[in-house]
């Protein structure tokens, strides 16, 4: 089992979308996929359809901080059964698991929770974790859960000025998780009708493969993806044979080829 957090401090580069639509690539290729929705917004949970009334016990709260019982302190708390959605399982997200932020504090090495009781699931290939637009302790739960960060990266100047504190924050969380790399970059919302995006794309193409490799870009399709989320669906499922659902097969192609024996 390999689990991947898709990091990236900066919102709205795409992490959510490149959680839904890779981990259902993943799943369609007959590996056992579980999401896990770490960002109060939710957006991964109601982009894929699920709209019912999710309780706090369905979230990772559970497992991270307890239910507030007696005896939570002492006893291994375990991810809630999981919801299941295109293929794929879901650990969803609601408004409240914001509370982790504040409540994690006062959790003796409170970090290192969702580390944890992810390494006591079995049964999956791949653990996809979408955290939340911050540098808060739900970015660092996610991050320090995971075996390699996947970073989404819009090519334009937003991207390119992100790329520092991405580094310096991966380098920071790996004193909780030696091990941790970025597997790859994902280049996200790519305009290559502006010279804009196409300056960006070859200062990235230039520098970042010194780091770590980087995808294909993803191109921007602002219908086919707020026309996506609308219908619960990811980009394969929403536009299948179109070239954003062809995109984003070769991009899941790169990240499996970066991962290499680890998947
Ligand atoms: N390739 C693309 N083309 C056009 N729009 C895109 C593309 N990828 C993502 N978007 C849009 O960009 C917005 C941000 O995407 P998304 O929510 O996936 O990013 P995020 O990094 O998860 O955001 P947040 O930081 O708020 O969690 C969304 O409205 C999404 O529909
Ligand atoms: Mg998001």
């Amino acid at each position: 089992m390999v689990v991947l957090t898709f990091f990236n401090h900066a919102g709205g580069v795409a992490k959510t979308s490149t959680v839904r639509d890779i981990g259902y690539v993943l799943a369609e290729q007959g590996r056992r996929v579980l999401l896990i929705d770490m960002d109060p917004q939710a957006n991964l949970t109601k982009w894929l359809g699920v709209e019912d009334d999710i309780a706090l016990e369905q979230t990772v709260y559970p497992a991270i901080i307890g239910s507030g019982e007696d005896g939570d302190a002492d006893r291994e708390l375990a991810l809630p059964e999981p919801v299941r959605v295109h293929g794929m399982d879901l650990i969803p997200a609601h408004l409240n698991i914001a509370i982790i932020e504040r409540e994690i504090l006062s959790v003796f090495l409170g970090v290192l929770r969702l580390r944890e009781a992810v390494r006591k699931l079995s049964g999956y290939d791949v653990v996809l974790i979408d955290p939340p637009p911050s540098l808060g302790q739900l970015s660092a739960l996610a991050v320090v859960a995971s075996d390699r960060v996947v970073v989404p990266l819009p090519t334009n100047r937003k991207g390119l000025d992100g790329i520092p504190t991405v580094i310096k924050m991966v380098r920071e969380y790996k004193k909780a998780a030696r091990d941790l790399n970025i597997a790859l970059f994902v280049l996200t919302q790519h305009d290559r009708r502006t010279r804009h995006d196409r300056e960006s794309h070859e200062i990235i193409t230039a520098q970042l493969p010194a780091l770590a490799p980087i995808s294909t870009p993803l191109a921007s399709r602002p219908a086919y993806y707020s026309d996506a989320q609308v219908q619960g669906m990811p980009i394969p499922v929403y536009a299948p044979g179109s070239e954003a659902d062809l995109e984003v097969r070769q991009v899941t192609a790169e990240l499996v080829a970066a991962l290499g024996d680890l998947l």
